[in-house]
């Protein structure tokens, strides 16, 4: 028997996360969504791809949860999206019962399960399913890293007409505007970014990093799905396939960074177990005041759950 993924919310997000693991064919995938028809209409046109592009054609949609039962990874993308003027951090008292409900369904199939979130506000979303699962932080994490490293290597790759798989990069933090693309760990084929290009030219690319969910927002009228699906699948990959990827992560602290009691974005070294460790880096002082300004704003949206985080 294969083992299982479940993505809750067939969203666009989600459905796309569907989309690149089903082709990855290492695995089962249920898509479940409070819609009806929705996760059963993308799953059958998810299998319905498999000829094509040659996967067996294993996702289910359902809106229950039974089909889930013994997963091995969930990935939580329910909730509504950005719309435009909007902040994730407008998004939190909704999602906080959406994410709070499905946790707690989720829990209920699969107590073994690895929860990776991506609902917004991210880092407070993470707090509320690890509250309600009674899982240890090893076993409930979010995916903003990714994203956020992938926009800000593909502005990189632009700037210095390099390939984008030669660009090295890493943003920490929270997942708002205060995240922390880190300059002193990015580098171009080995080469440190600060010698390839000037500064301003890097203020602005860090600008339009932290800024890089709000333009999508504004061109689409909601946030995106493209990236952020292919995110979670990488993600999803190192945990099933044991990879030992060191990956940016939503990840709960307990003094790394000097930071208490937070989920923050940080790098950590994702496999079978879910988080392995959270690897600590040598930040400069500027770097490390912006971490920790990210965590005051976190510190901000965690406070307005019900639960206090
Ligand atoms: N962390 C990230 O990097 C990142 C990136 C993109 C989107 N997001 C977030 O992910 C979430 C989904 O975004 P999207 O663009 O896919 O939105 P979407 O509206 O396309 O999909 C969300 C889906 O969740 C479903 N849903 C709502 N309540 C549910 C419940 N109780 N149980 C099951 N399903 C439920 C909806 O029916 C919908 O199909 C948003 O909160 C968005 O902000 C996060």
């Amino acid at each position: 028997m294969r083992r299982k993924i479940t993505i809750v919310g067939a969203g666009a997000t989600g459905a796309t996360a569907a989309h690149i693991l089903a082709a990855r064919d290492y695995a089962d995938v249920v898509l479940t969504d409070i819609k009806e028809g929705l996760p059963q209409g993308k799953a059958l046109d998810l299998n319905q791809m498999g000829p094509i592009l040659g996967f067996e054609p294993q996702i289910s949609g359902t809106n229950s949860y039974e089909e889930t039962a013994g997963s091995d990874v969930v990935v939580i993308t329910a909730g509504l999206p950005r719309s435009p003027g909007m902040s994730r951090d407008d998004l939190v008292t909704t999602n906080e019962k959406i994410v709070g409900s499905v946790t707690e369904q989720i829990v209920a199939q699969s107590p073994d399960c690895i929860i990776v979130i991506l609902s917004n506000p991210l880092d407070a979303m993470c707090h509320v399913s690890k509250s309600v699962s009674g899982f240890p932080k090893e076993r409930v994490f979010g995916q903003a890293g990714v994203l956020d490293t992938a926009r800000f290597r593909t502005f990189i790759a632009w700037e210095t007409g390099a390939s984008v798989r030669d660009v090295q990069a890493l943003v920490l933090g929270g997942h708002g505007d205060q995240m922390v693309p880190v300059v002193s760990a990015t580098t171009v084929g080995g080469v440190p970014l600060r010698k390839l290009v000037a500064d301003d030219r890097i203020a602005a690319m860090v600008e339009r990093t932290a800024k890089g969910g709000g333009e999508l927002v504004e061109l689409l009228g909601t946030s995106a799905w493209y990236a952020p699906g292919a995110a979670a699948a990488q993600m999803v990959d190192s945990i099933m396939l044991d990879e030992h990827r060191v990956l940016p992560c939503t990840a709960y602290l307990e003094g790394e960074y000097g930071i208490d009691g937070l989920y923050m974005g940080v790098p950590v070294k994702l496999g079978a177990k879910g988080i392995e460790e959270i690897v600590e880096l040598e930040l400069t002082d500027d770097e490390r005041q912006a971490l920790n300004t990210s965590a005051d704003a976190v510190r901000e949206v965690v406070g307005v759950l019900g639960s206090g985080g």
